[in-house]
């Protein structure tokens, strides 16, 4: 297999982009992933998307965005897997490279998630969980990841005063990290009295804790290291290092612990045995923080913490900039904004810019090696990917 490398990234800002429709931001977040690689023909895309049908009345995203983008006719796909649909396209670009069949491959992800209403876009979201046992009788997202809450809450005895903080600290952190991101869709500065009083979504989790619906597109372009090391040097090389993947039970009440993503354990350790890597010596990662409880179950999952460690983490500030590895620089999903099938490549255009030195006024001091967990449904599927930087 050969080893491959990301040479490019770029993803629009992301919000509610009435203006624009789910072909105009992929092709604005393609094009910069392209100029930033500086190449302009690609030789294979995958698109990772999860209900384009549903939120945009569009299927066949293979032969629609090749031709926008201006690169007809090459081989394309889009890939399903929920809101881990942009790590599956990462990984299935990944395979592409190290097999040798391409040499430039944009891996991407888009979702237009706002032209249709709240209800519409619960509904599609909603299919990605167990129809019959969870969606049939009304479970939602929310409500889903609000019983893994209290079923937390429940397993470590913590009080509701104290869980309500140590959720809140989670959204306060990364609204904090998101507010520097000029790409985010919720730049604000919140508070933990504004987290804990905003409005109520499915107990315990109120709006605050919820990553919101989102337009938004990214892109990046792999390449193996050797072709990287001598064209495209105007960058520092990003090296993939490790991908591994899981899938775990779609329904909930299927799992023995609904703590414990078991799916991310395992994606995790293949990821970490491929890359030759410990939880220890990953410096920072940006994981799936569909809900605060979410950030929680995935530190712990990934090694970062113990069991029942996690929810702690934020509120010590473990887990900030300045921590021992600090999550969701970018602002994670909460207030980057989460259209989901772009979800898992714009981790790894951050990861990317860390890695390289370009992460602005983000730029975490301790950036050499850098982890992306992106997850579909309640942890019914995980990508995991590990990353180094060589400046
Ligand atoms: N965080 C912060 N603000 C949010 C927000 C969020 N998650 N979601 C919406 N808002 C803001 C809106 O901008 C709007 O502000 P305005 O009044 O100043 O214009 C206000 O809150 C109300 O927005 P609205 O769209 O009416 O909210 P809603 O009640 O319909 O939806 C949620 C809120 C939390 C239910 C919705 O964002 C949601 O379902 N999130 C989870 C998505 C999900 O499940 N993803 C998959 C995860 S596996």
């Amino acid at each position: 297999m050969r080893e491959v490398a990301v040479i490019g990234v770029g993803m629009n800002k992301w919000g509610e982009l009435w203006e624009k429709s789910m072909r105009d931001i992929f092709v604005e977040a393609a094009l910069l992933a392209m100029d930033d690689a500086g190449v302009k023909k690609i030789e294979a895309l995958y698109v990772g998307s999860m209900s384009p049908g549903i939120f945009a009345g569009q299927e066949h995203l293979e032969s629609l965005l090749t031709d926008y983008l201006g690169q007809c006719p090459i081989p394309a796909a889009r890939v399903e897997s929920a809101c881990a649909s942009g790590g599956l396209a990462m990984r299935t670009g990944w395979m592409d490279v190290a097999l040798g069949l391409h040499d430039i491959v944009m891996v991407s992800g888009v979702e237009k998630m706002l032209d249709v209403d709240g209800g519409t876009a619960t509904y599609a979201l909603a299919t990605a969980a167990d129809q019959e046992w969870e969606g049939y009788n009304g479970a939602t997202f929310p409500g889903l990841y609000a019983m893994m809450a209290h079923a937390y809450q429940h397993k470590y005895k913590i009080s509701d005063d104290r869980f309500r903080d140590m959720l809140a600290a989670v959204s306060v952190k990364n609204h904090a990290n998101g507010y520097l991101n000029e790409k985010a869709q919720f730049r604000l500065k919140m508070t933990m009295e504004g987290v804990k009083t905003s409005t109520m979504v499915a107990d315990p989790l109120r709006l605050m804790d919820c990553s919101p619906i989102t337009d938004g597109a990214a892109a990046a372009i792999l390449c193996p290291v050797d072709v990287a090391k001598k064209k495209f040097k105007h960058h520092p090389i990003v090296k993939v290092l490790g991908t591994g993947a899981a899938t775990d039970t779609i329904a909930l009440h299927s799992r023995e612990d609904m703590t414990w993503l078991r799916g991310t354990e395992v994606a995790a350790k293949e990821a970490y045995k491929m890359a030759g890597m410990t939880p220890q010596k990953i410096d920072f990662a940006e994981v799936h923080d569909c809900f605060t409880i979410a950030e929680i179950c995935v530190i712990e999952a990934l090694g970062f913490f113990k069991p029942g460690k996690g929810c702690t983490a934020a509120l010590e500030g473990k887990t900030a900039r300045d921590g021992i590895i600090p999550i969701n620089p970018s602002g994670g999903l909460k207030s980057k904004g989460h259209p989901v099938g772009a979800t898992g490549i714009a981790q790894i255009v951050e990861v990317t810019n860390q890695l390289r030195g370009e992460a602005g006024k983000r730029q975490l001091p301790k950036a050499k090696i850098g982890l992306t967990q992106n997850m579909g449904g309640s942890g019914g599927t995980t990508l995991v990917h590990i990353f180094k930087g060589e400046k």
